[in-house]
């Protein structure tokens, strides 16, 4: 076990340990992140070996402003600017190709790098003063439930990470919409996430297409069949049949909205009291650590309606349950 993680909010703090090539924990509205250096391999090492992830997954880079991309990556094709126009800082991740300065070992040997700008004064305060990038994926394990607290990210490091910097519960609570331009130019989603796709149609003119990839070397790895799972299995679909079919097991609820059929007295999360997907998605991962520490023998989670981000929730609900 690991001991007393370090957590505050002394940005001079994070950006010394990152400097020195240590991996420091950011807040940001999505989900939190393990971030390193993104021009310092040694330290991008690091985050796979914290992570215990494979090489296969590659990271995405964050940065505070559209004018320092240039730096490492690009150039930006015209609807992927159009969308980080509008979009930026906030929960959309680009592909764009990759260069010199990133590390193949970022990009899993990919031509491509994924970036993006997140929207988290604490963490854009954090990039501005530093004269690199950061690398950073989720702050959780391979394959766990992705962090929407600093204590949930404490409780999986403890003290093996330099700094926990807080910033304070998840706005959006679900990772970044991943995106890239397709042979025709046109936006591809790679990962549903916290820009809706009815967000991104609006802006483009037209409804963009989803790459669907169920292998196990997918183009982006978020979209493997199995991930976010809690230590207790969990099965998602419609909450009558399920409540009904695990009638004699001890089950855990986690409900879309409040329903008269859950049962009294067990483990049961309400993601939204008012049956707002937004809410929803700011409630699932911390509602989902909840329940895997309970002791019930199966988590019922019940698919929310396929609007808005609703599609990101369905698409976590459906991975932690493979
Ligand atoms: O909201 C987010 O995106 C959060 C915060 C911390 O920014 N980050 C995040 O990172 O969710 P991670 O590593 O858990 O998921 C990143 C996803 C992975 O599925 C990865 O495969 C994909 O992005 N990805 C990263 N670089 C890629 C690349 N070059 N090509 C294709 N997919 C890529
Ligand atoms: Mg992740």
């Amino acid at each position: 076990m690991s001991g007393q993680a370090h957590i505050g909010t002394a940005i001079q703090e994070a950006a010394a340990h990152l400097t020195a090539g240590r991996l420091v924990a950011i807040p940001t509205e999505s989900v939190y992140g393990l971030a390193a250096n993104a021009y310092d391999p040694e330290a991008v090492l690091g985050i796979f070996e914290a992570k215990k992830r494979p090489f296969f997954n590659p990271l995405i880079v964050h940065t505070s402003d559209i004018s320092q991309i240039s730096a490492f990556a690009g150039p930006i094709a015209p609807a992927l600017l159009k969308l980080a126009e509008h979009c930026w800082p906030g929960p959309l991740t680009l592909l764009l190709p990759r260069g010199e300065r990133i590390d193949p070992l970022i990009t899993a040997g990919s031509p491509f790098v994924a970036v993006r700008i997140p929207n988290h004064q604490l963490t854009l305060e954090l990039l501005r003063q530093l004269p690199f990038p950061l690398a950073a994926p989720s702050a959780n394990l391979f394959g766990t439930i992705s962090p929407t607290q600093a204590s949930h990210v404490a409780a999986q490091f403890g003290d093996r990470l330099s700094y926990i910097l807080d910033g304070g519960p998840c706005a959006v609570g679900i990772e970044s919409t991943i995106v890239k331009t397709g042979a025709d130019g046109k936006v591809h989603i790679l990962r549903h996430g916290g820009i809706s796709v009815e967000e991104l149609s609006n802006i483009l003119g037209y409804m963009p297409e989803t790459a669907v990839s169920l292998h196990n070397a997918p183009e982006a790895p978020g979209m493997l069949k199995s991930h976010y799972a809690p230590r207790i299995p969990l099965i998602t679909g419609n909450l009558p049949a399920l409540l009904n079919q695990y009638a004699d097991k001890r089950i855990a609820v986690l409900a879309f909205k409040p329903n008269a059929l859950i049962p009294a007295g067990i483990p049961t999360q309400i993601l939204s009291e008012h049956g707002d997907v937004h809410e929803a998605a700011r409630n699932l991962f911390t509602m989902m650590h909840i329940l895997e520490n309970t002791d019930a023998e199966v988590i019922l989670a019940e698919q929310v309606p396929e609007t808005g981000l609703g599609v990101a929730i369905n698409d976590r609900l459906t991975r932690a349950s493979a």
